[in-house]
């Protein structure tokens, strides 16, 4: 299977190399054009789930980060964008469709604000998670509901600004592990404790290990917070803009 795909890889636009991760960072602001385009590749499904958003944003975002995730993945694999079909694991978690989970080709989205990530490795469980600042959540509240006891505390100790940057960044890293795993939320933020400096994994819910997964910061600026988790042997991350031009359409 790992010949065969690596094969299938080199044939396409993008080399993905079995230790890589590729990072791709889409804005998610639409031209006209971008928005008839990006819908043609859009199945029935995600049509009607296009027109449920009532808001422009939301519709945006969600055509933006879909489109885009189709014209890359076909990039990789050869299909045509509007070919790419995805099934969901039992949480939710998209998959390419007729792959098994966390093997082959596998990705994992993230948007926030005008931005979305995607991240594309093989063979791993891989999750991502980019939040845009915003101080105007309570934040208090929420790190007592998410962070563990040594989190907590030490997060106290801070003065703002870092304070703030600082909580988005546990809540990125604990997300794009939960993320990775498939299981999201309901896993227990709190059960993931992390090592922001390093950054690394302390311990992990139920029998996840901790010395399985690698967890990295991804820079998105001043505004934005972003980490990447994944099982594999995936260690080094290629950052990656998305253009038009970069589409095998
Ligand atoms: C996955 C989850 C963490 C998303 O969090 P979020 O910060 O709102 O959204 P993000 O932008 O980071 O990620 C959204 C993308 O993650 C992917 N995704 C969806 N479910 C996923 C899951 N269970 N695991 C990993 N990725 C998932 C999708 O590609 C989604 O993009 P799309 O909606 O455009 O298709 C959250 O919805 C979750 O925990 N879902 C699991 C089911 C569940 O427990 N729901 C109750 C929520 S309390």
């Amino acid at each position: 299977m790992a010949n065969k795909l690596e094969l299938i890889l080199h044939q396409n636009n993008y080399t993905l190399d079995p230790s890589t991760i590729h990072i791709w960072h889409i804005d998610l602001q639409l031209t006209d054009n971008d928005f008839h385009r990006l819908q043609d590749y859009l199945n029935p499904e995600e049509q009607q789930r296009l027109q449920r958003y009532t808001h422009q944003r939301a519709q945006q975002q969600f055509l933006a980060t879909r489109g885009r995730l189709k014209q890359l993945l076909a990039g990789y694999t050869g299909i045509a964008p509007s070919d790419i079909q995805f099934e969901t694991g039992q949480y939710g978690k998209p998959r390419l469709a007729d792959t098994t989970i966390d093997d082959g080709l596998v990705f994992n989205v993230s948007h926030s604000g005008v931005m979305a990530l995607i991240a594309i490795s093989t063979n791993c469980a891989l999750g991502i998670d980019i939040e845009r600042i915003n101080t105007r959540h309570n934040l208090q509240g929420m790190a007592q509901r998410c962070f563990s006891n040594q989190e907590l505390s030490s997060w106290n100790q801070l003065t703002e600004p870092h304070k703030t940057t600082q909580f988005y960044e546990y809540w990125c890293a604990k997300e794009a592990f939960l993320k990775a795993t498939g299981r999201g939320l309901a896993l227990g933020m709190e059960h993931c404790v992390v090592d922001i400096e390093q950054p690394c994994f302390i311990s992990l819910p139920e029998s996840y290990q901790s010395s399985d997964w690698q967890l990295q910061c991804v820079d998105v600026g001043n505004n934005y917070r972003a980490f990447v988790a994944g099982n594999g042997d995936s260690v080094s991350i290629i950052n990656k803009q998305f253009h038009q031009t970069s589409s095998s359409s």
